[in-house]
């Protein structure tokens, strides 16, 4: 599959690096023509570490864990905050997660095997995934995992055999489809009504689901859960959903005389990846899903649950930035300039799956306007292979450091071998500091499960 056709009457903007607002970590500056970033030489650090490489801005990836926490707790204090590992999972994420006071998701043994290997303590783990394997429920339910969100009565009637086995009663979330069409891409809409997740509402299928939950032994209902898309920018779609799940509360306390007492509302916040992107605030976000649930609980008569979202995006993918070192230019006049750098769909594949848009800059020319419209490919052999798509760069030259900013979210998660490419390095910068938190992949490390 090749690119779009370039939009050839696509003008430089002429920013500069710090005109680029909300898509700039918040501890990027700009000092004698380098990027900063935690108070480190992008450009030194891409000398010193190699390239590619993903930078993680920690103090602005902390701040928006508390920003979150502060957002919801100051409006509901009952609430708690998940951390979609999805989006970015290491172990040192993991423990930031922790320290930061947050709960964590984890879909898949994968992710659950890391969380504990860092030390995550399990009782704040929520297990979500539509297909888990009877291998991976046992695993999360001898961990001693909170919740899991139950996603199919098949798995409804695994989860009950292996906590019996266990001898233990595990805590269950249903996930709903609210049957809402949240305002985002296709592939990334999961609250509509033709959905692979969770228990359809349609024709009453979730409600008269429940009645199987609440008498399933050693499994106990504590709650609802549904996820309506991710990249939201859009906040209408939130109350809508909240509407149809506490209705359904409602419901289940009147026919079933139970009371479920926590809701969790999902993630989806969105981005901006462009500096003339506007996503709503993680205030605005907090506002809306509290003041809905407050009126919605009032409404249908329910106690207000205990609230829970389940952010990944919103928290990661801004404070991530990848350096790469550009090796190839080639101009085709009259169609697109080719800037080829050292990575590519391997590390970020977002641009070929869904030509998400990327702000570029480089890193050691970036107190200078960008003067020129370029497609920054990546170094695989496919003609899709694209970083960033017809975008403002300042003049670059063979050898100048790029980065690509809110490249934090569903890259590394993402990532491949692809053409046998080493994933990068993970590197966390913090006042100054620069510490490799993930180590970049060798050969050998490609090699190594091969016999
Ligand atoms: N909770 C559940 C159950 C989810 O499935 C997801 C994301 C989240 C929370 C976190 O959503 P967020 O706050 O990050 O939007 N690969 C796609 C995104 C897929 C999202 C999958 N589920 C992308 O790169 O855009």
């Amino acid at each position: 599959m090749s690119l779009p056709a370039a939009d050839l009457s696509k003008q430089p903007d002429n920013r500069t690096t710090m005109d680029l607002g909300a898509v700039l970590p918040a501890t990027a500056e700009v000092r004698g023509g380098h990027l900063f970033v935690g108070g480190v030489d992008m450009v030194e650090l891409a000398r010193e570490q190699g390239t590619a490489l993903y930078v993680m801005d920690e103090a602005d990836l902390r701040e928006r864990m508390r920003a979150y926490l502060r957002s919801f707790r100051s409006r509901h204090e009952n609430s708690d905050i998940v951390y979609a590992s999805k989006a970015f999972l290491n172990k040192e994420a993991v423990r930031i997660v922790a320290q930061e006071g947050l709960c964590l998701d984890v879909s898949g043994g994968g992710e659950l095997a890391c969380a504990l290997a860092a030390g995550f303590p399990a009782e704040r783990i929520f297990m979500h995934g539509n297909n888990k394997t009877p291998r991976e429920l046992r695993e999360a339910i001898s961990a001693g995992v909170g919740r899991i969100i139950i996603d199919s009565r098949i798995e409804l009637a695994r989860i009950s055999e292996i906590a019996g086995e266990l001898g233990v009663e595990q805590a269950v979330y249903m996930r709903v489809t609210p049957g809402v069409e949240a305002d985002t891409h296709q592939y990334v809409r999961t609250g509509c009504e033709d959905s692979k997740f969770g228990f359809t509402m349609r024709d009453g299928f979730a409600f008269s689901c429940v009645k199987d939950v609440l008498a399933a032994p050693n499994v106990r209902l504590a709650g609802l859960h549904c996820h309506i898309g991710s990249q939201i920018f859009a906040l209408h779609s939130y109350p809508e959903a909240v509407e149809v799940m506490v209705e359904l509360m409602a419901r289940i306390k009147r026919e079933y005389g139970i009371e479920l007492g926590e809701l969790d509302v999902g993630g989806g916040l969105g981005v901006a990846y462009t500096a003339d992107d506007r996503p709503a605030s993680i205030d605005e976000f907090a506002e809306t899903v509290t003041s809905a649930v407050r009126a919605a609980c009032a409404k249908h008569g329910v106690a207000e649950p205990r609230l829970l979202t389940e952010p990944g995006r919103s928290l990661v993918a801004t404070p991530g930035v990848t350096l790469y070192t550009v090796g190839i230019i080639k101009t085709l006049p009259g169609i697109r300039k080719y800037v080829a750098v050292d990575g590519g769909m391997s590390d970020n594949i977002r641009t070929a799956l869904y030509h998400a848009d990327y702000e570029p800059v480089v890193a050691n020319k970036a107190d200078l306007p960008r003067t020129e419209i370029v497609t920054i490919a990546g170094k695989h052999c496919e003609s899709g292979d694209a970083v960033v798509i017809d975008m403002p760069l300042q003049s670059v030259e063979v050898g100048d450091i790029v980065a690509v900013f809110g490249t934090g979210a569903y890259n590394y998660t993402m990532s491949s071998n692809y053409n046998g490419q080493p994933r990068p390095a993970i590197v966390f910068v913090k006042d100054g500091e620069a510490r490799v938190t993930t180590r970049r992949e060798t050969y050998a490390d490609l090699m190594a499960r091969d016999l």
